[in-house]
């Protein structure tokens, strides 16, 4: 059987990210010899917009990039990946933004600081004039990178034209709860999650619990990443626990990108959500098989192998 590609629309950020991998995270006044260093390609939107594109999207990339060395890695990153950046504008006054990602050498995970740069500046009215990348998607999916607004506004035209929403409110804030009427499904990760609704999410009875907060916020579905515990599909009338794949893991960071970015292909094709989870959590898996972000994204042929292989 053929599968037509589905158009995905993304708006969020690049950066560039610079990752240090030490023991620890140094305390305040204190300098650590580090256990290597890596830049690359980041920034949630773009690096969920490489998961869509390799594991089978047709992605439009919208964002904002400086005139620079980091924003000229975004170009060769997407071009990579047959992103369509039509809808990518560039700025002559706000330099590409960088994310400083502390990598545990310990256990691989990761602590992270983004400044958004340029892409911070991407206001509604931006939004608006990619209208049509939007209005042409199956899906539209958003972090909570860019200005609130800007993501708003995407949200609002996905709605308008009958696109499916997906929201990745990361990094967590308090916003007006009116955005989460906008979503049909919001994919925060636990401490994400615990952030927005106030209740601790530490097993998947509490994510049940904050599922129903999320849920009461107007969302039609709870997605909750739990890192190697799988996820959560939570509605009214279904609440489904996913399992992940067991895997060695050499870097989390970028996973719930990856799960994001593999999540709005699936639900594109029209798979239902729970065998779209599925293909999420595979995606998710490999990523952390490597090192990076984006560049830790793996191609549709490996998530096939690996769901069809399960566990
Ligand atoms: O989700 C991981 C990403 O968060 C990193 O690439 C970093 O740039 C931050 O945006």
């Amino acid at each position: 059987m053929t599968i037509i590609k589905p158009r995905i629309a993304i708006l969020g950020i690049f950066v560039a990210d610079l990752a240090f991998r030490a023991k620890r995270l140094p305390v305040m006044g204190e300098t650590l010899l580090g256990q290597g260093f890596a830049m690359g390609p980041g920034g949630k939107g773009s690096n969920q917009s490489v998961a869509a594109a390799r594991a089978g999207g047709h992605v439009s990339f919208i964002a904002k990039l400086g005139r620079d060395s980091f924003g000229d890695i975004a170009l060769k990153t997407w071009g990579a990946d047959g992103i369509d950046t039509s809808h990518v504008a560039i700025s002559d006054t706000s330099p590409t933004g960088a994310a400083f990602i502390f990598v545990s050498s310990e256990t691989g995970d990761n602590a992270i600081i983004v400044e958004a740069g340029a892409a911070g500046t991407l206001t509604a009215d931006d939004v608006s004039v990619a209208e049509k990348a939007i209005s042409g998607a199956r899906v539209f999916v958003t972090q909570l990178e860019t200005a609130v607004a800007a993501s708003r506004r995407g949200l609002e035209l996905a709605r308008k034209h009958r696109v499916t929403t997906i929201f990745n409110p990361a990094p967590a804030a308090k916003i007006d709860p009116a955005i989460y009427k906008l979503c049909d499904y919001v994919t925060p990760n636990e401490t994400e999650a615990a952030e927005i609704t106030g209740v601790p999410v530490n097993t998947v009875d509490e994510a049940r619990h904050a599922g129903d907060a999320l849920l009461k916020l107007g969302a039609k579905y709870a997605l909750i990443t739990l890192g190697a515990n799988g996820a959560l599909l939570h509605n009214r009338e279904q609440s489904v626990h996913v399992p992940t794949y067991k895997v060695k893991v050499v870097e989390t960071t970028g996973a719930g990108d990856a799960f994001n970015g593999a999540f709005a292909v699936a639900i594109g094709e029209g798979r239902p959500p729970v065998e779209a989870v599925r293909f999420a959590c595979a995606c998710a898996a490999l990523s952390v098989t490597k090192a990076g972000t984006a560049p830790s994204m793996p191609m549709r042929s490996e998530i096939d192998a690996l769901v069809a292989k399960g566990s």
